[in-house]
């Protein structure tokens, strides 16, 4: 697919599509931070209530860093992988004490932070400060490789180079948090793990695994 024609499907998908979400109506970087560890290793419908519970007990990254860690975790209960907890809680400490409780802007800065991994920080930045930079998660990978045929092995550092550089070609330069919310949001909801409803896709004639029956094939995840 050409990119300019690739994006107006994919922004014409998104703006039928696109789920109402908290976290969407806000260019605050704490609270985008904040849905992004949530969601890191949980899905929307159970991260919802905790992303509500956090921003009411902790309204700004000032009220995370001076809370004590057993009240943190004791908001976290019931979401497991309690490092994210920590880690967010060390990270807040850190922005108040080192900047003035200011995010820095880009990726490339937001990434010295603990639990600010590539795919957070690029979405922290792109979200809340319109950096231009994709925001590659688990979603973004199995649409890049299934309408691109990228067999690619994403848990590599080729793998994963190849699927940067793809991205760095694709994302709008004019609204770069609208296409990275629009490319997870099609890969939570249409381009969907297993089964997907391809003969109902907009991407349908456009698509290499469509075309080729390589939805489960693609995208390719070697153990490590
Ligand atoms: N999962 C991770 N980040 C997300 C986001 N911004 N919107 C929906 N689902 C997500």
């Amino acid at each position: 697919v050409e990119i300019l024609y690739f994006n107006k499907i994919l922004n014409s998908w998104y703006s039928q599509n696109a789920r109402d979400l908290l976290w969407r109506s806000t260019k605050d970087p704490y609270k985008i931070w904040l849905s992004e560890i949530i969601l890191q290793q949980t899905r929307v419908a159970q991260g919802t209530p905790y992303y509500l519970k956090f921003v009411r007990e902790y309204p700004t990254v000032f009220d995370l860093a001076r809370a004590e860690q057993q009240d943190v975790l004791r908001l976290w209960q019931g979401l497991g992988y309690y490092s994210r907890a920590r880690n967010m809680h060390a990270t807040a400490q850190r922005i108040v004490a080192e900047f003035d409780g200011l995010f820095p802007r880009s990726a490339k800065e937001l990434l010295q932070f603990k639990g600010l991994g590539a795919y957070t920080a690029a979405a922290v930045a792109s979200f809340a400060f319109d950096e231009v930079v994709p925001a590659i998660d688990g979603n973004v990978y199995r649409v890049l490789a299934r309408i691109f045929g990228i067999s690619a092995d994403i848990l590599k550092p080729e793998g994963k180079r190849e699927f940067q550089r793809l991205a760095e070609g694709l994302i709008s330069r004019e609204d770069p948090a609208t296409y990275n919310q629009a490319m997870i949001e099609f890969g939570a909801l249409q381009c969907v793990p297993v089964a997907p409803d391809c003969a109902n896709c907009v991407f349908s004639d456009h698509c290499y695994a469509y075309a080729h029956q390589a939805q489960g094939r693609l995208p390719v995840k070697t153990k490590k």
